[in-house]
């Protein structure tokens, strides 16, 4: 069994209470971490204050060699990381290796990035201003709030983190209750690497508990936020400051809108359906095409969510327990409610507690909340219309905003429909992902607000301060 503590101001800090971690395989503690109280946590903010200055006024490059000392150490390892994340949140071993490698990647790329976010020069010539030059450097904001959700315990809470720290912020991090052994385990490492104290805090405990505490605190510069619409919102209304980004929710569409390479969109919308047993947020969570496309679709689904393996993550099953007992429930009401509509089990819907057999449903009605809701889980409704205007509209009907995917082989339909899709990104012939990271990432509508990505998120954590030069000429009078 795993124990973890707290990290703030590079000391470790067990808390006056503890907090289980559940493993969602064996349903039993998996390891525990501290629950630190309001005290714990203004000390962490006061921590990260103080140790801004100093840390602000390294140059680039110092921060640069401290930021890979704790990457290699994280690279370092690796397995160890992966494992862990095995036990609280339920990946599979194989993509929690990968996402330990991600990550690595991620912030190997964001130390290079960082050296090229050169400032701005102006002379103001174009307004014919003769005697002015300006200069526009990006400084850090000061105190940065990281909180992370449960389903990439390290790759989403280091590209925040990352970033952050190399444009010469301090930060607090409050990492999911589920993946707070590896956010801890991050903590770890830092001080191990020889971070400065008060750069790097990691404060744990139920967000239900001390969420409102960490977002109120009055040290804090900037928040940047992924995880439910819900709290997500909730953040908005109540933080201390306005300056927050919010990455949340999803039910990225795929339209299908031909039948011509019926083979490969298969095999793309299963990898982006089932993958993490449903949990990203960039999950395709619903199929819209016309009856004939479906007609030939579903059985090519069917016949490869048959292949899917059920089971446990050190066994590297494709599908693994759901996050909780609770989150399956939800999943499953949202089944039970689209039978009662008159939707078609074509496969699944089977459970024993939080493994959810991958399920594919077909004639999904509107009327049903499997249609608008983001399960995040096992599940995949096809919703049926023949007019591809219908389809978009559907597409759009959604309060969520994050991506979308078109397949087409007429290149002219699929760029014209992916460009009315009300979406941050519109994929064409491929799943929706996140990934790349270097490429920019935003959600609209409820999905979020504000831009990350490797150059972005070092733009979102940065403010422009301008010196303008005022001269005259001393040779003329
Ligand atoms: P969540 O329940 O909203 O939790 C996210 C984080 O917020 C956790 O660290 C949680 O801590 C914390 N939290 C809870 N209440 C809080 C409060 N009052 N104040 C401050 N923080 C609070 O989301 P989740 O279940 O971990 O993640 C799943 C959701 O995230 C899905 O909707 C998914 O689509 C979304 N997501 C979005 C993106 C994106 O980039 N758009 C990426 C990944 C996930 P506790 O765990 O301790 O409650
Ligand atoms: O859960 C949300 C993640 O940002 C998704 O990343 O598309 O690479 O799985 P991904």
């Amino acid at each position: 069994m795993y124990k973890f503590d707290a990290v703030i101001n590079n000391k470790f800090i067990e808390g006056k209470e503890r907090l289980n971690i559940l493993d969602p395989t064996t349903l039993q503690t998996g390891g525990t971490v501290a629950a630190l109280d309001e005290q714990d946590i203004d000390n962490a903010f006061l921590a990260a204050r103080a140790a801004f200055p100093a840390w602000r006024d390294l140059t680039l490059i110092q921060r640069i060699n401290y930021l890979t000392k704790w990457n290699e150490l994280i690279a370092k390892n690796r397995e160890e990381i992966a494992k862990i994340m095995t036990i609280e949140v339920a990946k599979n071993y194989k993509d929690a290796l990968t996402e330990v490698d991600r990550t690595v990647e991620y912030i190997t790329y964001t130390l290079e990035e960082a050296k090229r976010l050169e400032p701005m020069a102006f002379t103001g010539a174009g307004y014919d201003v003769q005697n002015k030059y300006a200069i526009y450097e990006r400084l850090p904001k000061g105190v940065g709030l990281a909180i992370s959700p449960f389903n990439y315990p390290i790759n989403l809470a280091m590209s925040k983190i990352a970033p952050d720290l190399v444009m010469g912020n301090t930060v607090v991090f409050k990492p999911a209750t589920a993946g707070s052994m590896t956010g801890s385990m991050l903590g770890k490492l830092a001080v191990e690497a020889g971070l400065p104290a008060g750069i790097f805090n990691v404060v744990t405990g139920r967000g239900s508990v001390i969420g409102d505490i960490i977002t109120q605190n009055k040290e804090l510069d900037f928040i940047s936020f992924t995880g439910s619409v819900d709290v997500g919102h909730h953040i908005l209304e109540i933080a201390s400051t306005k300056d927050v980004i919010l990455e949340l929710g999803g039910k990225d569409p795929v339209l299908v809108l031909d039948d011509k390479n019926l083979d490969f969109y298969s095999d793309q919308i299963i990898s982006g359906a089932f993958s993490y047993s449903g949990q990203r947020c960039t999950a395709i969570k619903r199929v819209l095409t016309t009856n004939a496309i479906a007609d030939k679709l579903v059985p090519l689904l069917k016949e490869r969510i048959e292949k899917l393996t059920v089971g446990k993550p050190m066994d590297n099953a494709d599908i693994t327990p759901v996050i909780s007992p609770k989150a399956a429930d939800f999943v499953q009401s949202l089944i039970d409610g689209a039978i009662k509509d008159g939707a078609t089990v074509v496969i699944g819907n089977k459970r024993d507690n939080n493994l959810m057999a991958p399920t594919l449903m077909d004639h999904v009605s509107l009327k049903s909340d499997l249609a608008w809701e983001e399960p995040f889980g096992p599940v995949l409704p096809i919703i049926r219309n023949d007019d591809i205007n219908e389809l978009i509209k559907i597409a759009n009907e959604s309060v969520y905003g994050l991506q979308a995917a078109v397949f087409s082989q007429d290149i002219d339909l699929a760029i014209t429909v992916a460009k009315q899709l009300e979406t941050g990104t519109a994929n064409i012939n491929g799943k929706t992902q996140r990934g790349p990271d270097s490429f920019p990432f935003m959600g609209i509508k409820d999905s979020g607000f504000g831009v990350q990505g490797i150059h972005e998120t070092l733009l979102s954590c940065t403010r422009l301060k301008g010196i303008v030069i005022n001269y005259k000429n001393p040779l003329t009078k």
